[in-house]
């Protein structure tokens, strides 16, 4: 398979607050420290994918801006191709707020900023780039018709689409068909299809849900119980690794990143599942979204440590 992948999707500063606590609307909470990370869910997928040897080109916009400055110098740090990363002329660099708690748990509102602009045209303007991937990855924290834009023409050139529905929204049939695989959460799993995600059973459901409107696969990730995986091949549990929790702030991108990386390089899906479930365990260890990507090195000695 070819072995590129290609991430479309979205680039954010983050602002984070360690808080007790959540608060609750309208209170007020004292005693946080502040810090600041490079983040969105486009942009952690396609440095979580670089990290761990992906080869990566990313499809987005930021803003001419200090953060839009700061994002793309990650992005070069960490050598990811940047030739379809726009520099919005208008718009502001996406800004996301996040609350962590003492367990680890975050509440996110993003200012979308120069992630709205991204455009159908954008996606045609990096054709070639996605006509010869391997592997084309998407969440929704952009525009959904240029999602759609995308996957389409990775269909048509006989490109696997992953998409993260995240955050969840309500996606068509069509879209969906053209989903090689889907990979909720369990809230997101709920969300698109109404069965309530809590066991395997239910997780069992929702797939097939998914799977009966077009999707070719599902993957539902549970946090560290694992993730469910319905496919041709495999249909059942693959097992989390369990870890003292510091924020669990962009595991999810940790776990699409570095599945893509390990698809492309021709691992069954399940012992892709495993090396994904391994590097979303180790960035919740790490404070912020982009800081906490672990690299392939890192991956390789958790799974040598934690082998079942
Ligand atoms: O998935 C985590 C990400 O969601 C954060 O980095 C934040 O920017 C939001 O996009």
């Amino acid at each position: 398979m070819r072995n590129r992948i290609v991430v479309v999707g979205s680039s954010n500063t983050d602002m984070i607050v360690q808080t007790p606590r959540i608060p609750r609307p309208g209170e007020t909470i004292l005693g946080g420290t502040f810090n600041t990370a490079a983040g969105g869910k486009g942009a952690n997928q396609a440095v979580a994918c670089a990290r761990a040897g992906g080869q990566v080109t990313f499809v987005a916009r930021v803003g001419r801006d200090m953060f839009g400055d700061q994002a793309m110098m990650g992005f070069r740090q960490d050598g990811i191709n940047i030739d379809h990363v726009i520099r919005d002329e208008t718009a502001p660099s996406g800004v996301a707020l996040i609350i962590v708690d003492d367990q680890g748990e975050n509440s996110i509102a993003v200012a979308s900023g120069a992630n709205g602009n991204l455009s159908v045209s954008d996606v045609e303007a990096a054709a070639e780039a996605i006509e010869s991937a391997g592997i084309v990855l998407m969440q929704l924290e952009t525009p959904i018709e240029t999602i759609e834009a995308a996957a389409v023409l990775a269909v048509q050139n006989n490109v696997q689409v992953i998409l993260n529905p995240a955050p969840a929204q309500v996606l068509s049939d069509a879209l969906l068909r053209q989903i090689t695989i889907l990979t909720p959460n369990e809230t997101e799993a709920e969300m698109l299809t109404g069965v309530g995600v809590h066991h395997e059973a239910d997780a069992a459901k929702a797939a097939q849900v998914l799977i009966d409107r077009g999707v070719t696969s599902v993957i539902i990730t549970m946090g560290a119980s694992g993730a469910y995986v319905h496919s041709a091949e495999f249909q059942g549990m693959v097992p989390g690794f369990s870890v003292s929790p510091v924020d669990t702030t962009a595991a999810g991108d940790t776990f699409n990143g570095t599945l893509a990386v390990a698809l492309a390089e021709g691992k069954a899906l399940a012992e892709a599942v495993t090396f994904a479930n391994a590097a979303a365990a180790l960035s919740v260890t790490v404070l912020g979204a982009q800081p906490s990507a672990p690299d392939r090195n890192a991956i390789e000695q958790f799974l040598k440590k934690n082998k079942s």
